[in-house]
């Protein structure tokens, strides 16, 4: 179905051309002053100048054309020369009628869907995610939600960073404890054993350990740069333990993440295009794009318009590893052969702003992609304490996910279990799933680059620009229909009659913004817009309920058109917390 402001704007650009003037003049937009008007239209003042007439003139002709008109039950003209606008209930009426009937709430496709690959979340192996890796895996996992139900194919990537340092000191410091295991003895020649040489314990502490260690001892780090050439070489015995690193950490981030409600279409890293970097770094040489600077292989990329320095981009150290750059640039390589992406769209942290400029523009001079490929990068801003700085533990120290989530689950606990009756096991059950919305909606309703303070306390209340609030809304809904069921109501009968209120029209009108919505949100990659949106159509609801009888309602048409309505709200609500990746209980 067509978007509301689409259609008004149709109507209003008639009544234009009908009284001499431009259609392109009636673009109709949300009203500014909703104390006095549902919509407004500013072209009579934009027409002023061309047709030399007052815009009050102009305004009035228009108005006058649109005295008959069945999509606006009023248009005004004000002074200077706005036309304040209301809409007919009966209109209205025929678009909540369309978004029900309609498949996504009568969403139209894209004319041309793109596959877009999203490159999110940011784990790196051996390592624990901690709190800086909260919202590149939730603004990536809504945004891939977002975009796919607009209609475009999208491909989640982890993009595992599993090639780096990291690996090569939990080897360094396994040697140091344990010099006699098997893969350290260069003569064996047999299988290598399944079991893991190390206790989960200990993997979770000597990460930690010997990256402390390696900043206090330079010949420590050297032998971790070694050791990380070896697996990366192929080294049997390093690259065996390479892979038991890689597999317990896996099984360990897929757990996190899994909580999180973040899940990837690709469990990729950048190991697995180890074998094509031979095959790009030649090219790049071939062609004359790469040369060696300083022992080192780099591909400048510069460019004349540049008003800050832009340095080469590194393709190979002197010493001939591979670097994050080079793992990136070959996935760019592998990505374009398997899938062939429109777009790739990278989010993490807006600090790596220039290392991605750096990358795009060597993918681009060395024609790692094609010349329409769509190369994005979302920089998000940090997640602070109540102090303004990063956030960290009491302490001082990086927080882990874990604890996080932990933490958020544990207030909500402490909220629900405080206003309520409910019993411990159920409550324990529903802090689980408002928790995640709490933490979700807390980062997801700020725009992406921005830095915001974790506050608990507010992201946790059920009153407020919340998700505990948007959840307590949607709940409420349930109930309301679970009564109205068990009063022998059936839920099937969807017979809507025009708006009986004025708060019942202002929950249409907030419902049928739905598909302009998602288009942005879609176009833009911000998830914001659907916090947005849900938070005035909950605002909406809560209204009108409180200003109309729902249940009490005596005339059995009238009942049943507002449980319709009801529904519709719930349904609406419920498939945009979904595409933030949050769900709602049955009741909390
Ligand atoms: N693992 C990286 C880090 O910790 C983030 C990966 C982002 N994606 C990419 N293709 N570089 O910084």
């Amino acid at each position: 179905m067509k978007k509301i402001l689409d259609l008004l704007s149709e109507e209003m650009g008639k009544a234009f051309e009908a009284a001499g003037y431009d259609a392109s003049l009636g673009r109709v937009t949300l009203s500014n002053r909703p104390d006095l008007c549902e919509y407004q239209c500013n072209g009579a003042m934009a027409g002023a100048k061309k047709y030399r007439k007052a815009p009050m003139m102009i305004a009035g002709d228009v108005a006058a054309r649109l005295s008959e008109s069945g999509v606006f039950q009023e248009a005004a003209a004000v002074a200077p020369g706005f036309l304040n606008l209301k809409i007919s209930g009966a209109f209205l009426l025929e678009q909540v009628k369309k978004m029900r009937e309609e498949a996504k709430f009568g969403l139209e496709a894209p004319d041309k869907p793109k596959k877009i690959m999203i490159d999110y979340g940011g784990a790196n192996v051996a390592k624990p995610l901690h709190v800086g890796h909260l919202r590149p895996a939730i603004i990536g996992e809504s945004i891939k939600r977002i975009c796919r139900y607009a209609g475009d194919e999208c491909i989640g990537d982890v993009h595992l960073g599993d090639w780096g340092t990291p690996i090569g000191l939990v080897i360094t410091e396994l040697q140091e404890r344990k010099p006699d295991l098997v893969y350290f003895d260069e003569n064996y020649q047999g299988e290598y054993p399944r079991e893991l040489p190390f206790t989960e314990e200990e993997f979770a502490e000597i990460y930690p350990f010997a990256s402390a260690r390696s900043k206090e001892e330079p010949e420590y780090k050297a032998r971790a740069l070694e050791a990380t050439l070896k697996f990366q070489r192929g080294v049997r015995g390093y690259r065996a333990l390479w892979k038991h690193i890689v597999d317990v950490s896996k099984v360990d981030l897929k757990k996190n993440y899994d909580s999180l409600n973040v899940e990837f279409d690709l469990w990729k890293g950048e190991s697995d295009v180890n074998d094509l970097i031979p095959e790009m770094v030649a090219g790049m040489k071939d062609n004359g794009y790469a040369y060696i600077s300083d022992g080192a292989l780099v591909v400048d990329v510069k460019e004349d318009t540049d008003t800050k320095e832009v340095p080469p981009c590194m393709i190979l150290k002197s010493d001939g590893a591979a670097l994050y750059n080079t793992t990136d640039l070959a996935t760019i390589m592998e990505r374009m052969r398997l899938y062939d992406p429109d777009e790739i769209i990278y989010i993490t942290d807006k600090r790596q702003e220039l290392y991605f400029e750096q990358i795009f523009r060597c993918a681009r001079k060395t024609r790692l992609v094609k010349p329409e490929t769509e190369l994005k990068f979302l920089g998000h801003g940090t997640m602070n304490g109540s102090d303004g700085k990063p956030f960290k533990t009491r302490d001082g120290g990086v927080m882990r996910l874990e604890g996080l989530v932990q933490e958020t689950k544990k207030e909500m606990y402490r909220k629900i279990r405080e206003g309520r009756q409910m019993p411990e096991e159920e409550a324990a059950k529903v802090a689980e799933v408002v928790a995640l919305s709490a933490l979700k909606y807390g980062d997801l309703s700020n725009q992406i680059a921005k830095d915001y303070v974790f506050d608990i306390d507010r992201f946790t209340s059920f009153e407020g620009d919340t998700g505990p609030y948007i959840l307590y809304t949607i709940v409420r809904i349930k109930s309301i229909l679970n009564k109205y069921q068990e009063q022998g109501g059936k839920l099937e009968e969807q017979a809507f009659l025009e708006a009986g209120n004025l708060s019942e029209k202002e929950l249409e009108m907030a419902l049928v913004q739905f598909g302009a919505m998602i288009e942005s949100a879609a176009q833009e990659k911000a998830p914001h817009r659907v916090c947005a949106y849900i938070y005035d159509l909950a605002n909406a609801f809560n209204h009108f309920y409180h200003e109309t009888k729902i249940l009490a309602e005596e005339n059995q048409e009238k009942r049943q058109s507002l449980i319709a309505l009801l529904m519709l709200t719930r349904d609406v609500l419920e498939t945009c917390i979904d595409l933030l990746g949050f769900s709602a209980p049955e009741k909390m």
